[in-house]
């Protein structure tokens, strides 16, 4: 008796190891992300449209967007690898509130276990196309392996317009501003900027 269960699961590995085999040498899957990289988006939420400078640092567990409203105003939006996000302004009105999640900045992996959908023309770049829990839909360029767009189950789209390998906002960009330390604003829920922003509503519950 004391040897049945080994083997069973020993069985069970081999079957499993080699029905993942299978799957992943049919289907292309996503090139993880960068552990570094600066991309410029072109974001369009139901026609709000912005512009939003992306600075994704998983080294350092920071990443950054710096959002651009349509002749409007600017948005910054740092958040941590330990939940907090500070999102602020430095105009005249300077606010800042700073919230809480339970999760931190997307792994540069999040996008393992998507569902390939095949092949699709946007934007005159052939893509292979990805779906991941229902809520993020990934175009990543078949020749270069770059991201092109992401378009959430909400509507919202990012269409990737440059993208940096290896590009690092120096340090002292990452500092928050005084004004968001003056009192504790903490605000538990969810922010409600960036260019990933369903995702980690979906990573956090
Ligand atoms: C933005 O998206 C809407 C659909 O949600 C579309 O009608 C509109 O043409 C898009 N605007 C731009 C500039 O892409
Ligand atoms: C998370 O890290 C940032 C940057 O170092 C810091 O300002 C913030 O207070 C930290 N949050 C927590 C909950 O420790």
């Amino acid at each position: 008796m004391a040897f049945k269960r080994p083997s069973i699961l020993i069985f069970l590995f081999l079957v499993l190891t080699a029905a993942g085999q299978i799957t992943a040498a049919d289907d292309p899957v996503p090139a993880p992300w960068p552990h570094q990289f600066h991309a410029l988006m072109f974001m369009n939420y139901s026609g709000d449209l912005s512009m939003i400078d992306l600075w994704y640092d998983w080294t350092n567990g920071r990443n950054f967007n710096i959002i651009q409203e349509q002749l409007g105003g600017i948005t910054y939006d740092l958040e941590w690898n330990n939940g907090t996000s500070f999102i602020y302004t430095v105009d005249e009105s300077r606010s800042c509130r700073s919230v809480q999640l339970e999760v931190g900045i997307l792994r540069p992996n999040w996008l393992d276990g998507a569902k390939y959908l095949g092949q699709q023309n946007v934007n005159g770049f052939l893509c292979n196309v990805w779906e991941k829990v229902d809520f993020i839909w990934y175009y990543e360029d078949v020749a270069t392996k770059r991201p092109v767009q992401w378009i959430f189950y909400t509507g919202r789209e990012a269409h990737v317009m440059t993208y940096e390998v290896g590009a690092v906002l120096e340090d002292e960009k990452w500092q928050a501003p005084v004004y968001c330390f003056d009192k504790e604003k903490k605000k538990k829920g969810i922010a409600i900027e960036g260019a990933l922003r369903e995702f980690k509503e979906k990573a956090a519950l």
